[in-house]
């Protein structure tokens, strides 16, 4: 990265974690004017203190995200089956699957592959695809979680393929900057987390989507030799 390109994202990202931390900010510094004007009015009072305590909840959670956010990725690679992977998800996102009424389509059995990853990150990030393909669809539909080999390129593609909001396409090469998000309280740093994880498999992520139709996001992951390991 050249020192132009180190600005732009520093720039970004403490663009990103000023709004997220203004915010709640603006909301206490409220609260606690009204306390301090009308300590009389004992209901109010709770109400603005409850209100501080979900804010500093807020902030918090925001510090911790970028805490974890900026420590380095510490791989612990293993020669591991793709579909375990892929169960352990199917079965944890199963449940919500089932009250949000979105149909969960497996088609990864066939795939018996091995290839080397580490088992927590690559899940961390599948589930961010997950979770963003269930919020993009509040009124249910279906999610289907697909794999694939293209044994010329050695490499493995696993695809979250679902029928909800899509993406504008002003935003596609947007979604994964720090902190771009279309929802009211979310961080929007899962896509750009989930990018770096791929990244030090070597592996890349395309996406697909059309308004009103859904959205594909398909993972490329290279079999990977053991040896291999990287920050
Ligand atoms: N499957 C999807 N369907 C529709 N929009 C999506 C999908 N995945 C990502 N997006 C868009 O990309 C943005 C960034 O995603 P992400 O980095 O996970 O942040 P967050 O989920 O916190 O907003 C989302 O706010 C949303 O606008
Ligand atoms: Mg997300």
């Amino acid at each position: 990265m050249d020192k132009l390109n180190k600005v732009d994202v520093l720039k970004e990202v403490t663009d990103g974690i000023a709004h997220k931390i203004r915010n709640p900010l603006g909301i206490m510094s409220t609260a606690v004017q009204f306390c301090i004007a009308h300590p009389e009015k004992k209901d109010k009072v709770r109400n603005h203190l409850e209100n501080i305590r979900k804010c500093i909840k807020d902030i918090e959670n925001t510090l911790k995200y970028i805490g974890n956010f900026c420590r380095p990725l510490q791989l612990n690679l293993k020669p591991l089956p793709v579909k375990k992977l892929l169960d352990n998800l199917y079965f944890a996102v199963e449940d919500r699957c089932r009250l949000q009424e979105i149909r969960l389509i497996e088609k990864y059995r066939n795939i018996s592959y091995r290839i080397m990853f580490d088992q927590d990150y690559l899940e961390e990030a599948f589930l961010n695809f997950i979770i963003n393909s269930l919020e993009a669809m509040p009124d249910g539909g279906s999610l289907t979680l697909e794999s694939d080999i293209d044994s010329n390129k050695k490499e493995i593609i696993v695809k979250f393929i679902d029928t909800g909001t899509g993406i504008l396409d002003r935003h596609i090469d947007e979604i994964f900057a720090p902190f771009f998000t279309t929802k009211a309280n979310q961080l929007g740093l899962g896509l750009c987390i989930a990018q770096r994880i791929i990244n030090v498999h070597k592996g890349r992520i395309e996406v697909n989507s059309g308004m009103g139709k859904g959205t594909m996001v398909s993972v490329y992951l290279p079999m990977l030799n053991p040896g291999d390991k990287d920050v």
